[in-house]
Order: C-alpha cells, then sequence, then structure tokens
C-alpha cells in the first residue's frame, strides 16, 4: 500500500513488537542506531465503567534515533491518542511508554512538562499559534518557559525562522501569512529547544497538496541535518511515502 524512499530502516508490520528490520544487533551498534522511543503492551481507553471504549490494546512498537515514522490509519482508529502518549500529554492504562531513556509512566506533572519541553517538538494540523503575537515571538514561547533572556530567545527565534525559510516574515502576525508560512512557523516554533524528536499531528491536513509537500520537505531536511526523530499522524499518501517506515494502525491495534 505504501511506498518506502528508504532501504536502510526498512518497513515491518508485525503483531508483536514493531520495529525496522535490522539483521542482528551488532548492525545496530554498527550503525549507532538506538532505541529512541519504546512502547511495552500499552492500553488506553477512555469512559466510564460500561461505557468504556478501549482505544488502544496492546502496543508494542520501538522507534530508532534518526527514524521518520508515519503513523496511518482510519479516523478514530487511535493514531493521536498513540502520539499524544509519546509525547506525555497523556498517559497509558497499563503498559509502558519509554522516552528517550524516561519511563513517562514515573513522571510527575512538572516533570512531564519539563520531558515536553526539553524533548519534544509538536507540530499540529491546526498550528495553534498565538494570533497576537509575531512569527518570532510565537517562536519565542518554548523559550520563555525555559527562562531564556530576552536576547538569547530572539537569537534563537531567529536562527530557527531562518531555517525554515521565514528571515523575511519574523514580525508577522498568523493572519498576514499563508497556510504553508504558518506551519513552518510553527515548526520552527517545535524546533526551537533543539528537541530530540518531533511529534506531528495531520501536518499537512490543512495545506494543499504543493504546501504540504514543502512541508514534508523541510520536515526531512531537518530530519537529514539534525538527525532528528520523527512520528507523523497523517490521512496523506503523499506524505507517507516519505516515510522511512510507515505504521499502520486500525482499531487501536498495530496492524
Ligand atoms: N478525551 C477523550 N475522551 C473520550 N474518548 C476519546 C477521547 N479522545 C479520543 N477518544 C476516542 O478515542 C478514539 C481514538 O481517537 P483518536 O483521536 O486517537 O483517533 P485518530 O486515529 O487520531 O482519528 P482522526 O484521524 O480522526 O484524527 C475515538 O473513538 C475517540 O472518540
Ligand atoms: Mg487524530
Amino acid at each position: 500500500m505504501f511506498s518506502s524512499d528508504s532501504d536502510q530502516l526498512g518497513r515491518c508490520n508485525s503483531n508483536h513488537v514493531v520495529e525496522p528490520k535490522f539483521s542482528d544487533t551488532v548492525d545496530q551498534e554498527q550503525n549507532n542506531v538506538s532505541k529512541i522511543i519504546e512502547l511495552r503492551s500499552v492500553y488506553k481507553k477512555y469512559g466510564k465503567i460500561k461505557q468504556e471504549v478501549v482505544v488502544l490494546q496492546n502496543i508494542n512498537l520501538n522507534i530508532y534515533t534518526g527514524e521518520i515514522v508515519a503513523l496511518v490509519g482510519p479516523s478514530g482508529s487511535g493514531k493521536s491518542t498513540l502520539l499524544n502518549l509519546i509525547g506525555g500529554l497523556d498517559q497509558p492504562d497499563s503498559g509502558d511508554v519509554i522516552v528517550d531513556g524516561r519511563n513517562l509512566g514515573g513522571l510527575n506533572d512538572n516533570e512531564l512538562s519539563v520531558f515536553r519541553n526539553q524533548t519534544i517538538g509538536f507540530v499540529f494540523q491546526f498550528f495553534y499559534l498565538q494570533p497576537y503575537l509575531t512569527a518570532q515571538e510565537n517562536v519565542e514561547i518554548p523559550l520563555v518557559f525555559r527562562g531564556e533572556s530576552r536576547a538569547v530567545r530572539s537569537q534563537k527565534a531567529r536562527r530557527v525562522l531562518e531555517q525554515v525559510g521565514l528571515s523575511a516574515r519574523i514580525s508577522y502576525l498568523p493572519n498576514q501569512l499563508s497556510g504553508g508560512q504558518v506551519q513552518r512557523v510553527a515548526i520552527a516554533r517545535a524546533l526551537v529547544n533543539s528537541p530530540k524528536i518531533i511529534l506531528a499531528d495531520e501536518p499537512t491536513g490543512n495545506l494543499d497538496m504543493n504546501t504540504g509537500t514543502e512541508i514534508i520537505n523541510l520536515l526531512k531536511q531537518i530530519n537529514a541535518n539534525l538527525h532528528t526523530t520523527m512520528v507523523i499522524v497523517t490521512h496523506d499518501l503523499n506524505v507517507a511515502k516519505h516515510a522511512h517506515r510507515v505504521i499502520e494502525i486500525s482499531d487501536g491495534k498495530i496492524v
């Protein structure tokens, strides 16, 4: 169904642990590939007893540093829920979510906020920029949380806006930018803390095909330059075909 343009990491669907095909552990070590995301027997349900809906069932998944993984599946299959668990925005009912060496189940709310700020960059379909802040001010938000000085914030925000090709737009408000430019600002904001992982939920869902292709090319370029691991939820085959690996989810299970 989907093709992959990288054979290095390969694609593997299984009912057990889902991970790339490496010939053996030695190969993994030689390639300097390390596991950055691990889900073990993860279950998630919503609703009260009797009206309970099991949204994720026995998810076992390994993702390695530097991979671009596309997460695909029908509406309601549990993709966003899975992404939220990896990003520490939600907790499983049982099982372990281990990200960058930390078992998220063992972190309190404050520690989870720090984890998100330092390790994860989030990109969403609806961008979620602050409408009254300029592009640069929006990108500075995660740095404000970190307590960075005004000068450092400005310098870092300008640098990532340059990386996404928006140097000429730093003082624009979101409603003065095109959809693709707004998503670039959102990607710059996700990048500003140099996260190891970018989690993107339908990053091209609100964009036309050409602009969507520009955004996926930008994400690929970031992955190639910075080795940032990416998990991208998408309905868009045009996006999924660029991933190193496609993981399909249906009714809360990896298929
Ligand atoms: N906070 C919540 N309370 C109750 N049910 C929820 C909640 N969040 C999600 N669900 C349910 O969990 C299921 C999976 O939702 P999820 O958002 O993960 O799907 P998805 O695969 O991302 O779908 P889409 O492609 O439409 O975004 C859905 O049936 C949804 O109704
Ligand atoms: Mg969703």
